[in-house]
């Protein structure tokens, strides 16, 4: 397929894990692509990696996209480049990792969390309408990564699960008030996915994680990326406002099978 020929998209967190696949799906599939990770290091490092798996011609830039500034230069560089955008992937996430519970968690980390979900996001979603889908005929299509964890908790973890479902809503409000502008919103919930931290987990664990999944698997960053891009392509041309859920069929449990017996 070459679904995005001729496209020109940003997958912002295109440098590590999960963005690295679906960075690799868009150029696979004709685009112009664009990416960044949060510092200089990381997104060069993501660059390199994009090159070793015959990736080419991604133009990489930092961008802390919790940073306004940060977003209009790496938006002066699409516009000097390229002239346009037309799908936009907000993908980079803070993770929340290792916060504690909720009782003692410092709440300067929860600020940290949503200054990269959910101010990131919708700032860089408000600039790449501003500056360029508003101004073309063929107006703009946006893709959120949610979470699984949006809808269902996990421990420890408050800050980022609140942050997943502050982006279920933002999706579904930014869909309302752009649908008549033209500019389609929806987002992909994945449950468990295989990234770079799995390579260091416990086998008794990574086992124990797949038996919470009725397909027995975690999703692949590939997985995750198919979706990403029938939501950014004409495929899903009359969808504004969902969140597909992409988790192995965990969400659609009430337990995992060795609790239920
Ligand atoms: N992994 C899972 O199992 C899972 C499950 C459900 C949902 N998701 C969602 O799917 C997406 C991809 O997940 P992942 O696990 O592949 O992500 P990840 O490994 O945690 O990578 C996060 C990406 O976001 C970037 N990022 C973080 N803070 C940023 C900032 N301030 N400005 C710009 N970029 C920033 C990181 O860049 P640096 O390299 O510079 O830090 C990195 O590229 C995320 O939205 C995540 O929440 C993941």
């Amino acid at each position: 397929m070459n679904r995005f020929k001729g496209k020109v998209v940003l997958v912002t967190g295109g440098n590590r894990n999960t963005g690295l696949y679906i960075v690799e799906k868009f150029v696979r599939e004709g685009a112009t692509v664009y990416m960044c990770g949060s510092s200089a290091d990381s997104t060069a490092k993501g660059a390199e990696i994009l090159k070793a798996r015959g990736v080419d011609g991604v133009i990489s830039q930092p961008c802390d996209i919790s940073d306004l500034s940060q977003v209009t230069a790496l938006f002066d560089t699409i516009e000097k480049r390229s002239g346009r955008l037309d799908i936009l992937v907000n993908n980079a996430a803070n993770q929340g990792l290792g916060h504690g519970g909720p009782l003692e968690m410092d709440p300067a980390k929860f600020h940290e969390v949503f200054n990269v979900n959910v101010i990131g996001g919708f700032q860089v979603t408000q600039t790449a309408c501003n500056r360029f889908f508003m101004k073309q005929e063929s107006r703009g299509v946006v893709v959120f990564l949610s979470s699984n964890t949006a809808m269902r908790a996990i421990r420890n973890r408050t800050a980022y699960c609140a942050s997943k479902g502050a982006i279920n809503s933002m999706v579904r409000a930014l869909a309302l008030d752009l649908a008549p502008l033209g500019i389609r919103v929806n987002a992909c919930a994945p449950g468990y996915i295989y990234t770079e931290r799995w390579d260091v987990l416990d086998p008794a664990k990574a086992a124990r994680r797949r038996l919470n999944c009725p397909l027995r698997k975690e999703a692949q960053g590939s997985d995750i990326a198919n979706v990403v891009a029938f939501l950014a392509s004409d495929d899903s041309a009359n969808m504004t406002g969902e969140i597909i859920t992409c988790d192995a069929g965990c969400s659609c449990q009430h337990m995992p099978e060795d609790v239920d017996v």
